[in-house]
């Protein structure tokens, strides 16, 4: 049986990636607003990787036998300057959740529970790819500047991720 703390802790979790989420779609109904139909896409998809990690942690708390019991969303921003913001956003947002992850992890193993350690190691794991790919896509932007042709393709090449 989980802890009452860790079950605390990852119902925090949960509402965390659920904001994830939240933030993310919020991005790309602003990128769908600003003529950057690829960058809404690729938003929209990560939105969607964001539900599933917040599904896992809920599948996870069920298997155990604890109780989720769903927390409040704040509202996300949903106004940017420009792709290049928006990008260092996420990649901002994804750094705060990898401290997060670490810091529940700490918790695992002073709480020796050692099935959540297994579980969140996915999670350790999953936010090296996050934070390289919204990295990828800064140092991208950074490089285009405000050339717009090169922002265009660039934004067609965002759109043509596949999940
Ligand atoms: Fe759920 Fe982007 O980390």
């Amino acid at each position: 049986m989980l802890s009452k703390t860790l079950q605390e802790a990852i119902n925090e979790q949960i509402k965390n990636e659920l904001y994830s989420a939240y933030l993310y779609l919020s991005m790309s109904a602003y990128c769908e607003a600003n003529n950057l139909p690829g960058s809404a896409r690729w938003m929209r998809l990560q939105s969607q990787e964001e539900t599933a990690h917040a599904m896992k942690l809920f599948d996870y708390m069920n298997d155990r036998g604890a109780r989720v019991v769903l927390q409040a969303i704040d509202q996300p921003t949903a106004e940017f300057e420009s792709p290049l913001d928006i990008f260092q956003q996420v990649l901002a947002h994804e750094q705060k959740v990898t401290g997060l992850i670490n810091k529940l992890y700490e918790l695992a193993v002073k709480e020796n529970d050692y099935p959540t350690q297994i579980e969140l190691q996915w999670f350790i794991a999953e936010q090296v790819e996050e934070e390289k790919s919204a990295n990828d896509v800064v140092e991208l932007m950074k490089a285009i500047g405000d050339h717009g042709p090169s922002l265009i393709m660039a934004d067609r090449q965002l759109g043509s991720r596949e999940d």
